[in-house]
């Protein structure tokens, strides 16, 4: 039996509780995994909400919360090829089996093999922020030089993006409220306090992670537009972005993590038993970088 952090019904931060499970049988192509680190995302709460319908609203209760981890395998299906039990990874969960937890299953085609040298804590923001980051620059290809306004900057996949963006040498432009300037500026961006009055300039282009009127605002000023996650962005004439979940981008991400190139910067680390805080400041909408869960 394992501890898990999960739900029995649709709702609010209430509804969450910790249960015993046993570890969970991986399928043919899964790998069940003992987790050391789990990554917090926006995600996490939608589902709990029951918002995201059309990803878990068929899934039986209890679901467990959350869908990255890194950590150990310790057994895997049939069909999975390239991983192997003892292997360090990092992954994207099967939806409802949950990361808030000791073990879990990950989806063998999504997940890969870390440097021995990457922290369990790194490794676990891998799979979503990390490989959102790199999803939008690829799907945008701009020239090097080009300017990029990133509407939230300061977020887990805000401050990812900025890195890798500086890392293809693009001018970066980054909005966020006051408390996040000096995260912005560490990284090279020049920094706009939406607190401040409208954002204003033409940018190459502009990608989205806040949504609705904030990402109405930020629409016009550039060439190219995508949101990673308002999919109303096709509306305004921009992308949503396209998010490839494989093996080689996480593998790409966790080389830049290891080569010093990308900081995921993890602004909390809590232990499994205060996870519901780490949701809970991530639900507030104003979380800085990236919390992590380590177990
Ligand atoms: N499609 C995908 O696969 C995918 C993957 C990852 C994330 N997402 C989505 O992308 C969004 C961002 O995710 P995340 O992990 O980066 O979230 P996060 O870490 O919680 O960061 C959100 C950031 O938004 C900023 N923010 C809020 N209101 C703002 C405004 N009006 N203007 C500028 N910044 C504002 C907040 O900073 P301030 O305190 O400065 O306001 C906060 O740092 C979420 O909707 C998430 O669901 C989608």
């Amino acid at each position: 039996m394992s501890t898990a952090l999960g739900y029995r019904a649709f709702g609010t931060a209430e509804v969450q509780e910790f249960f015993d499970r046993p570890d969970p049988m991986p399928g043919p192509a899964e790998v069940l995994v003992r987790v050391a680190a789990a990554g917090v995302n926006p995600l996490d709460h939608l589902l709990r909400s029951g918002n995201v319908p059309d990803l878990n609203g068929d899934l039986p209760f209890p679901q467990v919360i959350g869908m990255e981890a890194a950590g150990t395998v310790l057994k895997t299906g049939k069909d999975v090829t390239g991983l192997e039990v003892g292997d360090r990874v990092t992954g994207f969960a099967l939806t409802g089996a949950g990361t808030y937890a000791e073990t879990t299953l990950l989806l063998g085609e999504s997940t890969a093999r870390i440097p021995d040298s990457l922290p369990w804590t790194w490794a676990a923001t891998i799979p979503v922020a990390g490989t959102t980051a790199l999803d939008v620059l690829d799907q945008l290809d701009l020239p090097e030089g080009a300017s990029l306004l990133i509407n939230g900057i300061g977020g887990g996949v805000g401050i990812a993006l900025a890195q890798l963006a500086k890392n293809r040498g693009l001018a970066v432009t980054g909005t966020g409220s006051t408390a996040k300037r000096e995260l912005a500026t560490k990284y090279g961006a020049v920094f706009v306090d939406y607190t401040a009055g409208s954002v204003v300039g033409q940018f190459d282009a502009v990608v989205d992670t806040v949504g609705g009127e904030s990402l109405r605002a930020v629409a016009p000023l550039g060439k190219k537009l995508i949101a990673v996650g308002d999919p109303s962005v096709t509306e305004l004439g921009g992308e949503f972005v396209r998010r490839r979940l494989d093996r080689a981008g996480l593998e790409r991400v966790a080389e830049l993590m290891a080569e010093g190139r990308l900081d995921p910067h993890i602004t909390g680390t809590y232990p499994l038993t205060r996870a519901q805080e780490a949701l809970a400041l991530v639900e507030s909408r104003h979380a800085s970088g990236k919390l992590v869960i380590s177990i």
